[in-house]
């Protein structure tokens, strides 16, 4: 049975004091919570991830990074390794998110090769795609998602899919206020899971978990994670405060 999974992107929020308070308040709210088949993941900014890692190392909570170079080390200035975050104890690491795509050029040739490195490094990799309004206008947001997962992720092995989790995330819903409907969350999470199924084959492709992220909130949750195809979400401005985050968790 594929894992359910509610993960919290940070982004460029919080300092150390904020990130560990808020680290420490989601496992206190989480205590006692059963949480059947189901990983929470948060991913504070690089500064904050040891920090939070050895105050999340024995809670059911994991904690992700938000990115990572696709070489090893080297003349990269400013840049954090695959091998950096895993000796910290970090075991998952965010890639594609689209305000990487957007501000920082990331394009999926170079996002396959990310995902590669996290992979050969046991990071397992949370791959975000999506279209971004003008493509949805236009009717393109199934072709758009076909191209992301097929450049960055099909020349993987089938072997790989076993630690890869998928978020569909469309960009006119991040951080809108708007969010897909429930419905148009399930036929590109159905589409995604078909696409792999295509390429691979239909049992690999009904393990993989695929996340919804764009604007969910307490109060819409619980309607998307009841699609078929959503197993979860990638949670942006609602992960920062404890609250929130928690009543997304318990929503699935
Ligand atoms: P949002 O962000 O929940 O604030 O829309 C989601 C994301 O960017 O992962």
């Amino acid at each position: 049975m594929r894992a359910k999974i509610v993960a919290g992107n940070w982004k460029m929020n919080k300092t150390i004091s904020e990130s560990t308070t808020l680290v420490n308040e989601l496992i206190e709210a989480l205590d006692g919570v059963e949480l059947v088949n189901t990983e929470v993941i948060v991913a504070p900014t690089f500064v904050n991830l040891q920090a939070c890692q050895l105050l999340a190392e024995k809670s059911p909570i994991s904690i992700a990074a938000q990115n990572m170079h696709q070489k090893l080390s080297g003349a990269f200035t400013g840049e954090i390794s695959a091998p950096m975050l895993l000796d910290i104890g970090v075991k998952h690491v965010i890639l594609g998110h689209s305000e990487r795509r957007e501000y920082f050029g990331e394009s999926d040739a170079l996002l396959a090769e990310k995902v590669k490195t996290a992979l050969d490094s046991k990071l397992v990799p949370i791959f975000c795609f999506g279209e971004v309004l003008e493509e949805r206008k236009s009717g393109k947001h199934f072709e758009v998602v076909s191209e992301q997962i097929t450049t960055a992720l099909f020349d993987l092995d089938k072997e790989s899919w076993k630690d890869i989790i998928l978020a569909y995330e469309p960009v006119w819903a991040i951080g809108t206020g708007e969010t897909a409907s429930p419905e148009q969350a399930q036929e590109i999470h159905a589409h995604v899971r078909q696409l792999i199924a295509d390429k691979y084959d239909a049992d690999m492709a009904d393990e993989v978990s695929i996340l919804y992220g764009g604007s969910v909130k307490p109060a819409n949750a619980k309607e998307i994670f009841s699609q078929t195809d959503v197993d979860g979400g990638l949670i942006g401005g609602a992960a920062l405060k404890a609250d929130d985050f928690t009543a997304i968790v318990k929503a699935i």
